[in-house]
């Protein structure tokens, strides 16, 4: 291994990373690389490694067990005091404890609620720009979406949904990361903030209302409730889980939108197809998932024990990266895997992640994703890549996938009065 970034980190690599993975897949189930910032990683390639290790409770997701080569990412302060104590920080029995407080604030019945509320928002966003002929996809419905559904859901205030999306990228964002608003730290800091300040207001308004979970009208109200009920989740775990949430709950579908219109842009028999079918909505966008999903990698882990990945012995105490991207594009697992075939219908792709840490939003991006993409088809039957706009640019993000901007065109529609 050499001192320089592996190749998964190069400027190409964020264009179109799937010929790096095909080669890295090809040669080993696991390579151990090197960030930019130096930290050493055992990279999990292969579709059947890359599920098992998601499971794995040998390989911890709290950070604590290394330390010292975390800080050197700059995702936390030198230092400072630990990690965000949020769930996907955590390995049970913590985890299991604050998973189960947001389940009973998050129920189905919450989602399913919103349902209405998606489809006018989607509706909303794209009367402001059909009638233009032409639009960028990304700043124009994909961020806003979720953003305000998120804002909604939670129940803080979407006026400030600008701040949240700064906030939100640099979080996620390593310090390799060149021109990044803030380091990640300072964009926690300033949600721990933003949420210990709600938090209090809201917790003055229940005071004045009822404590019942279900009732509550949002999920923040919903999780203080529960809280105070079981008394088990500690203010900072509380404030931390609601900055998780925002983060989470919209980061990913921003990308879930751009790269599944992305996909369909690129080839245009599967947008016909979708177009004409438009039931096969719900398995489009697990294709979506999978094909170019949101998460190229999922968060590391760490080996609190020696472990064996396909053959190889991965020591106590090494950083684990699950590419789940490239276990996405697996041919052992998924026939043709580099073709788009919005009716494969499989469920089975790691792009919610896999074991105890599944995406507790799944119901609401996949919710999101089938109504953003139907309603374009739907209004905009001719919409194509805008190819004059210049190559497509991919945000530097750490472990997501996600464009910049989408450029895209359309006959306009008229204006609705
Ligand atoms: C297309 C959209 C989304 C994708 C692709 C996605 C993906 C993922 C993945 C891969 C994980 C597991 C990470 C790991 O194990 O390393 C995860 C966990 C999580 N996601 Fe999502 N997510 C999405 C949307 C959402 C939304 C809308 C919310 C909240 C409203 C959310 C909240 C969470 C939370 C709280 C966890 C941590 C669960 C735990 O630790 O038990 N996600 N997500």
């Amino acid at each position: 291994m050499t001192d320089q970034p592996h190749e998964v980190y190069a400027p190409e690599a964020r264009v179109d990373p799937y010929p790096v993975y095909a080669r890295l897949r090809a040669e080993a189930p696991v390579h151990l690389i090197r960030d930019p910032n130096g930290i050493e990683h055992w990279l999990v390639t292969r579709y059947e490694d890359a599920r098992a290790a998601l499971a794995d409770n040998r390989l911890s997701r709290d950070p604590k067990h290394a330390w010292e080569a975390l800080r050197r990412s700059g995702l936390y302060p030198e230092g400072g005091e630990g990690s965000e104590p949020h769930m996907l920080n955590s390995d049970p029995p913590d985890h299991t404890r604050m998973r189960k407080l947001v389940a009973k604030a998050f129920t189905p019945r919450r989602v399913e609620a919103v349902r209405p509320r998606v489809r006018q928002i989607t509706e909303e966003l794209v009367d402001a720009f059909a009638p233009h002929g032409s639009a960028d996809l990304i700043p124009a419905l994909a961020f806003p979406l979720p953003i305000t559904v998120i804002c909604e859901l939670l129940g803080v205030p979407v006026a400030d949904r600008a701040e949240f999306r700064v906030w939100s990228t640099a979080a996620l964002t390593p310090t390799y990361v060149e021109g990044a608003p803030m380091p990640p730290h300072e964009a926690n800091r300033l949600l721990r903030e933003y949420f210990t300040t709600l938090v209090a207001e809201r917790r003055r308004a229940l005071r004045a209302a009822g404590d019942d979970t279900e009732a509550q009208p949002d999920l923040l109200s919903a999780l203080i409730v529960a809280t105070t009920e079981d008394g088990r989740l500690t203010e900072q775990e509380l404030i931390s889980t609601a900055g998780l949430l925002l983060v989470a709950g919209h980061e990913t579908t921003v990308n879930l939108i751009g790269n599944g219109m992305l996909a369909l842009l690129r080839d245009r028999t599967q947008l016909e197809l979708l177009r004409s079918r438009p039931e096969l909505l719900p398995s489009a966008v697990e294709e979506f998932l999978r094909y170019d999903g949101p998460v190229e990698r999922a968060m590391l882990r760490v080996a609190t024990e020696d472990v064996e990945i396909g053959g190889t012995l991965i020591p106590k105490g090494s950083i684990v990266t699950v590419g789940v991207a490239s276990a996405h594009r697996d041919p052992e697992r998924y026939p043709d895997p580099d073709r788009l075939d919005i009716a494969r219908g499989d469920r089975s792709h790691l792009g919610f992640g896999h074991g105890i840490h599944f995406c507790v939003g799944a119901p609401v991006s996949r919710m999101e994703g089938q109504i953003a993409v139907g309603t374009l088809l739907r209004r905009l039957p001719d919409i194509a890549l805008d190819e004059t706009a210049g190559p497509l640019r991919w945000r530097p993000t750490g472990v997501l996938r996600g464009l910049e901007s989408l450029p895209v065109r359309f006959s306009p529609e008229p204006q609705r009065t």
